[in-house]
């Protein structure tokens, strides 16, 4: 079985066009729970464009399930995470000028740097994944540096034009899910993912989790938000390969 994560950002983008407080990210999170996500994740971006300070605070009160905070490894951030003490805390690169998260943190070129900031993350019982590609260097890196997971990023496959490309990526997927389960770290995967990709990668043996966030927003509009969630766990949430 694989677990479903809800991110609940694009219900807070929402929100965000009129400054004003509906539709609430918090109530998102709650339906979603509901409905059976296994947790739920939220980014605070440093330009705060949905999710906001407060929301993190009032998803850690009110949730019953995981709460994944994904952030840029700043001090900031870092700070920030400290006081709101999520489960989990997923590092993230980040541009200002980006639609969404593109590609994965460079963890094999800034190992001390990434070090750092999962050892003090850590030390205070916040738990660490790592955003990569599907690359084994930085897989190698992870593990070097101490994290407790590995998060692989899911766009490239997401955006494969065809089926040979899509074929492609998932080999690539497979292969760096054995050499982080090889490393000892457990694997989750997300971006991009929607109704008809999701499933594939769920079947990839040993990814324990998927975060979904934009397409699972955008049927919940037509659909709420338990159906979409439903919806996305019958398809995951069958038997891997
Ligand atoms: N995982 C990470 C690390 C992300 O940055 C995002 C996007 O915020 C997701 C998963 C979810 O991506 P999507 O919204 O495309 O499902």
């Amino acid at each position: 079985m694989t677990a479903l994560n809800v991110n609940i950002d694009h219900v807070a983008t929402l929100r965000q066009a009129r400054g004003g407080n509906e539709p609430s990210p918090v109530e998102a999170a709650l339906a979603a729970e509901k409905a059976g996500a296994a947790g739920i994740v939220a980014h605070l971006r440093e330009d705060r464009r949905h999710i906001l300070d407060g929301d993190l605070l009032e998803l850690r009160r009110r949730i019953s399930t995981r709460l994944n905070m994904e952030m840029a490894a700043t001090g900031e951030m870092t700070d920030i995470a400290l006081s709101v003490l999520p489960d989990m805390a997923t590092l993230v690169p980040e541009k200002r000028e980006e639609l969404t998260t593109e590609g994965g943190l460079e963890v094999a070129g800034n190992r001390r740097a990434v070090a750092d900031v999962v050892s003090t993350l850590r030390e205070k019982g916040v738990a660490v994944s790592l955003f990569i590609e599907p690359d084994c260097e930085q897989v190698e890196a992870a593990a070097d540096v101490g994290a407790n997971m590995v998060e692989i990023h899911t766009g490239a496959l997401a955006n494969a034009a065809s089926q040979k490309n899509a074929d492609r990526e998932i080999r690539l997927i497979k292969n760096v899910v054995s050499s982080a389960l090889s490393a000892g770290l457990p694997v989750s995967a997300g971006h991009g993912l929607d109704y008809w990709n999701a499933g594939a990668v769920a079947a990839i043996r040993g990814i324990e989790e998927l975060n979904i966030g934009y397409s699972i927003i955008c049927r919940a509009v037509f659909d709420g938000m338990e159906k979409a969630v439903r919806d996305m766990i019958k398809i995951i949430g069958g038997k891997p390969d």
